[in-house]
């Protein structure tokens, strides 16, 4: 293949984007998105929601939301992962050649598991539908945040055992990371939209003030000195502020005499301004959910190209015929 690497994404629409999301990964989708190839995995979704009417409001934000941060139609591929059937067939393929003791040291299995969520075949096999996700597109890297770095290794796992059973089929996939550690929570722990931590995007006003207001922190008083790189508050608005906001909230942290509740506000503040343009755009979005629609469905013609021509390709190597229409 010539040209830029093609880059390849997917994200659950399980709940409202949150700002782990947008710095783990969406804004490298945004910014590398020439020949990106980025989709809404609604078939994964289908593991933890189950609900018709939420799954579908919650596939929409995801696109409207893509488009509000910036994606370009033109330049990236914007789908949803369901308008692509063949990556179920694909993910059987894998499947045939992927030892059971694969699946079973997936941490995010567990990690669902242990939260409560139904463990289902689906759940358990949740990494070989990812992982023809990214194979179906002879996709050469995955932006994502650091959570899924298990599943990519799995990807490259998978290809690798169905290459050596029957060739040189599937391309073998790298992975970057948008922050080298996960985007934490209100709690200090990683956020997550399953957690109950996550500040959502477009949170604004009052309730982004709440959360705001909420984060953890230790119990030093206003006038002690504070140390920046220990602090959740300072951490999360080191990622929507300015260079220069940024090196002066350091500054008051170690001088003392400002308090946490100073720099939430700040924090706060700063989300509003990151994100105001986007918040604007995704406005229209909602009164214009047809221009949505029809991003999605000429990006599904577009993938599901490629996607067939991969199918294909794995279907003979593997002594299957082209299907006969
Ligand atoms: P959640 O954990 O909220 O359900 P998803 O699993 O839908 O989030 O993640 C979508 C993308 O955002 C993935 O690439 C994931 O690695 C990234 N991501 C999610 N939470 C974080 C976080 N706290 N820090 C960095 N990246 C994150
Ligand atoms: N498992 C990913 C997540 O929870 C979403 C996903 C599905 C994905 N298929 C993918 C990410 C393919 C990258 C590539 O965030």
């Amino acid at each position: 293949m010539q040209g830029r690497r093609r880059h390849l994404s997917g994200i659950q629409p399980s709940g409202l984007l949150h700002l782990g999301n947008y710095f783990g990964a969406i804004r490298k989708h945004i910014e590398e998105q020439d020949d990106g190839f980025y989709f809404i995995a609604n078939y994964h979704a289908l593991t933890t929601t189950k609900d018709a009417e939420i799954l579908r409001e919650q596939t929409f934000d995801v696109a409207a939301s893509y488009l509000a941060f910036g994606l370009d139609p033109q330049r990236a591929t914007l789908f949803r992962q369901s308008d692509v059937p063949e990556v179920c067939e694909l993910m059987w393929l894998l499947m045939t050649v992927t030892g059971m003791g694969l699946l079973e040291r997936g941490v995010s299995y567990k990690e669902k598991k242990d939260r409560g969520i139904v463990p289902s075949v689906g759940l358990f096999a949740y990494p070989a539908l990812q992982a023809a996700d990214i194979l179906a597109y002879d996709s050469d890297v995955v932006p994502v945040g650091k959570d899924q770095v298990q599943h990519i290794e799995f990807t490259r796992d998978m290809a690798q055992a169905f290459n050596r059973a029957y060739g040189d089929v599937f391309k073998i996939p790298e992975y970057t990371l948008g922050t080298p550690e996960p985007v934490p929570g209100i709690d200090g722990q990683k956020m997550s939209k399953s957690y109950g931590n996550s500040i959502p995007i477009f949170a604004s006003g009052k309730a982004l003030k709440k959360l705001c207001s909420s984060i953890v922190t230790d119990s030093k008083e206003l006038e002690d000195v504070k140390d920046p790189d220990t602090d959740t508050v300072f951490a999360l608005y080191s990622l929507v502020a300015s260079e220069v906001e940024i090196a002066e909230m350091a500054a008051n942290y170690r001088a003392g005499g400002y308090g946490y509740g100073h720099a939430k506000m700040a924090l706060k503040d700063a989300i509003e301004v990151r994100f105001a343009e986007a918040r604007e755009k995704r406005a229209y979005f909602d009164s214009h959910r047809d221009e949505v629609e029809d991003v999605l469905r000429a990006g599904a013609s577009k993938a599901r190209a490629i996607a067939r021509d991969v199918t294909d390709r794995a279907r003979a190597a593997c002594g299957l015929d082209a299907p006969r229409a």
